[in-house]
C-alpha cells in the first residue's frame, strides 16, 4: 500500500520563506503581482476539501478547476500510478508501438462515449486536445478532396485553452488582448446565453423569448458568411464552462447538428469541462441525443491526479485516418500521447466512477443543489440568474439600478468581495466576471452542498449592503 505523501505542513515549512521565493520565481496562470500579495499555500486534499498551510479547511467548490471529480485523497489512484511508474512509467506510443493502460482506456472511453465514436488520441491536456481537433478536422477534409475547408466557427464566451489555436476558438477576449494577432480562420458566433441577450439588438438584457432555434440560425448565419465551403467545423462546450455555466436552450444542440450536416462541416464537441458525469451525464450532448464527430476531454478523466486529455473520433473521421495513402498519414505527434501512467490512472479514475455511480449522483445531487440555489439565492435583489446543469452550477450577480452593460458589469466587485467571504467561511466557489460558479466534486453530500448555498447566500446579502 502506498502512503499517501507526507504533507508539507505549516509546521514543516517556513511560509513566509516559501511565499517569497514564489513571488520572485514563479509565473502563475493568469498572473499579476498585485493578484498574489498573499496567495493560499494548499497543501494537503481530503475528500472534498483542501486544506491550506495555516491549516485552514476549505471546501472546494470549483473542484480544482472543474476536475477533481472524485474527491481528493484517493490512495488508490496514487497506488495504481506508482504500480505503473514501476513496472513502465514510459515508452514512446508512437506507430510501431503500444502499451496496456493507453489501449485498455482508448477501449472503456469507446464503450462510455457517443455511439458513433470508435477511436481516441491521447493530449496531455485540453488546450492539446483541441489542437488535435482542429488538426484532425483539416486532415480528414484534405483527404476527402476538401483542401480548402480550415475555418472554423465557435462561441463567444466560449473557452478552448491556453495554445494559439485553442485561444483563438475562445470567445473571451481578455484571453487575447495581449497575445493577438490570433490564428486565422478562427471565426466567433453568437452564445446560447439567454441572460445576456446579444439576440435583441441593443439590449444587454435578458431575452424576451429566446429558443435555441435562434441561436443556431445566428451561427449558421456566420457560417454561411464564411462560406460552408471553406469551414472545417464548428466547435464548442455542451455548456460554456469558464463563460459562466452558460446552459443552452434544449433544441439548440439538436439544431446545430443538423446545421452541421446540412453545410458538410463536422460538429466538434469540447467536453473538456462537462465529461466524465460532470453534467449528470457520461458525455453532456448526450441530454440532447446528439453524437458530435469529435470530442476534445481531459480534466475529469483522471479527476487531475494526472494531466491527461484526448480526441474521440467518429468511424467516419477514423477511416480517413486509416484509409489515408502513407504519403499523407497522420503527422500529429507529441512525446506524451498515451502515457502509460496518465492512462493507468485514467481508467482507475472511471472504475471509480463508475463503481460509485457518480454520473448518477452528479444528476440526482446536482438538480438538488440548483433548485436550493434558485430557491435561496434567486431572490435575491442582486441575483440576476441562477443556472446550472448537473453539478455544475452558476450565480450571475447584477446591479438592478444600472443599465445596459453596467447592469452586468457593476456587479463585478461585488462577485469578488463575495467569493473573499465565502472564502473566510471555508468555501471556494470562483468568480468570473459578475459570475460565480461552482463546480463541486461528484461525491459531494446533500448536507455539503446545502452549507455552500447558506454561505453563498449571507456574503451576497451581507456584502451587497457595503
Ligand atoms: C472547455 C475547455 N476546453 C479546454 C480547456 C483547456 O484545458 P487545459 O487547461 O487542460 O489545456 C479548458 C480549461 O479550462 C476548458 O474549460
Amino acid at each position: 500500500m502506498v502512503q499517501a505523501p507526507t504533507p508539507s505542513s505549516a509546521r514543516e515549512i517556513d511560509v513566509d520563506r516559501l511565499l517569497r521565493a514564489d513571488r520572485e520565481h514563479l509565473i502563475h496562470p493568469l498572473y499579476h503581482p498585485a493578484d498574489h500579495v498573499q496567495p493560499m499555500v494548499v497543501v494537503r486534499g481530503e475528500g472534498t476539501d483542501i486544506i491550506d498551510a495555516r491549516g485552514n479547511r476549505y471546501f472546494d467548490a470549483l473542484s480544482g478547476l472543474w476536475n477533481v471529480h472524485v474527491g481528493h485523497g484517493r490512495t488508490e489512484l496514487a497506488q495504481v500510478a506508482a504500480e505503473q511508474m514501476g513496472t513502465l512509467a514510459f515508452n514512446n506510443n508512437y506507430v510501431g508501438f503500444t502499451n496496456i493502460p493507453s489501449t485498455q482506456l482508448a477501449e472503456k472511453l469507446i464503450e462510455l462515449a457517443y455511439p458513433n465514436l470508435n477511436a481516441v488520441y491521447f493530449t496531455t491536456a485540453g488546450a492539446e486536445a483541441n489542437e488535435s481537433a482542429f488538426k484532425t478536422a483539416r486532415f480528414f477534409w484534405k483527404l476527402l478532396g476538401k483542401p480548402d475547408k480550415v475555418k472554423f466557427i465557435s462561441r463567444r464566451w466560449g473557452y478552448h485553452g491556453v495554445t494559439m489555436a485553442a485561444a483563438s476558438a475562445t470567445g473571451l477576449p481578455a484571453y487575447h488582448k495581449m497575445f493577438a494577432p490570433l490564428v486565422p480562420g478562427f471565426v466567433q458566433a453568437m452564445a446560447p446565453y439567454r441572460f445576456r441577450c446579444e439576440l435583441e439588438e441593443g439590449s444587454a438584457r435578458t431575452c424576451t423569448n429566446p429558443s435555441g432555434h435562434d441561436y443556431a440560425a445566428e451561427l449558421e448565419q456566420t457560417l454561411l458568411d464564411e462560406d460552408p465551403d471553406t469551414v472545417a467545423a464548428i466547435i464548442g462546450e455542451p455548456v460554456q464552462g469558464a463563460g459562466g455555466v452558460i446552459v443552452p436552450p434544449d433544441d439548440y444542440w439538436p439544431k446545430l447538428r443538423q446545421i452541421a450536416d446540412r453545410h458538410n462541416v463536422l460538429l466538434i464537441a469540447d467536453e473538456v469541462i462537462t465529461g466524465f458525469g460532470r453534467t449528470g451525464k457520461w458525455f453532456a450532448l448526450d441530454h440532447w441525443k446528439v453524437q458530435p464527430d469529435i470530442v476534445s476531454f481531459a480534466k475529469g478523466v483522471t479527476s487531475a491526479y494526472l494531466p491527461l486529455g484526448g480526441i474521440m473520433l467518429s468511424r467516419q473521421v477514423q477511416n480517413a485516418i486509416n484509409e489515408a495513402p502513407s504519403d499523407l498519414k497522420f503527422m500529429h505527434a507529441a512525446t506524451y500521447s498515451g502515457h502509460p501512467v496518465c492512462c493507468a490512472v485514467g481508467l482507475a479514475n472511471v472504475a471509480i466512477i463508475e463503481r460509485e455511480g457518480l454520473v448518477e449522483r452528479a444528476a440526482d445531487v446536482g438538480r438538488k443543489f440548483l433548485d436550493l440555489l434558485q430557491r435561496q439565492l434567486g431572490p435575491l435583489p442582486r441575483v440576476g440568474e441562477v443556472r446550472g446543469l448537473g453539478m455544475m452550477a452558476a450565480v450571475e450577480l447584477v446591479d438592478p439600478n444600472a443599465t445596459g452593460s453596467a447592469y452586468y458589469d457593476s456587479a463585478v466587485a461585488l462577485a469578488g468581495r463575495v467569493v473573499n467571504r465565502c472564502a473566510q467561511n471555508g468555501m471556494l466557489p470562483r468568480r468570473l466576471n459578475n459570475t460565480i460558479c461552482m463546480a463541486p466534486p461528484l461525491i459531494s453530500t446533500e448536507a455539503q452542498l446545502a452549507r455552500l448555498v447558506e454561505v453563498l447566500a449571507e456574503a451576497i446579502q451581507a456584502e451587497a449592503d457595503h
